[in-house]
């Protein structure tokens, strides 16, 4: 789901921004996020996800080497752990609080949560390539900038309950396909019957 919601003043800024640390390494693009949530006016608008998405998604700034998105986040919480390929990123929150919960491979092949932090308005975080995760609101709104590098290809999904995977295509979100074009190529690993890492 894309908008553009932002007026060419706003996305040049960005893209000022971006060049000012050369818009390829990732490392610098994390102070580039808290630039633009202070600059772009159009990111400090809180936005409704559509009624059957859990999250509103816009385009701020894309080319073959990075990509940065704007996301609110409703109440909804449908979606499911998922990696970024072989993106690693950024994100930073605008408003509200974030429940993010990383997830790892156990030594019994299931898929069990590994940790979980809260992160409140202001708060940036590496994301590394390959990691596995959920984010969403820890309240009833989160708005959120993230950067990823290069933008996400291959996205995995992981439904760790019923012990399959897939692959999406790019226009999936963090979800299960709801089309059998969305699903590249699923896989299956041990049912998680317990979340916690605490046994
Ligand atoms: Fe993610």
């Amino acid at each position: 789901m894309e908008d553009q919601a932002f007026s060419p003043e706003s996305l040049a800024r960005v893209a000022a921004a971006v060049a000012r640390v050369g818009g390829r390494d990732i490392e610098p693009i994390g102070e580039v996020l808290r630039d633009i949530a202070r600059t772009v006016e159009e990111v400090r608008i809180a936005r409704t996800p559509p009624p059957d998405e859990p999250y509103w998604r816009a385009p701020l700034y894309r080319t073959h080497a990075l990509e940065i998105v704007q996301m609110c986040f409703g109440p909804a919480r449908e979606w499911l752990p998922h990696d970024h390929g072989t993106s690693s990123g950024w994100v930073h929150v605008i408003d509200g609080q974030a429940e993010h919960v990383l997830f790892t491979f156990a030594e019994d092949g299931a898929l069990r949560e590994q940790r979980r932090e809260m992160l409140s308005t202001g708060a940036l975080i590496f994301m590394p390539e390959r990691m596995i995760h959920t984010l969403g609101p820890a309240g009833d709104r989160l708005s959120t900038l993230f950067a990823y590098a290069p933008p996400i290809a291959g996205m995995g999904v992981y439904d760790p309950a019923a012990g399959c995977g897939c692959i999406v295509s790019d226009d999936c979100g963090a979800w299960w396909p709801q089309t059998p074009a969305q699903l590249v190529r699923e896989f299956r690993f041990p049912r998680t019957t317990s979340l916690s890492s605490g046994d």
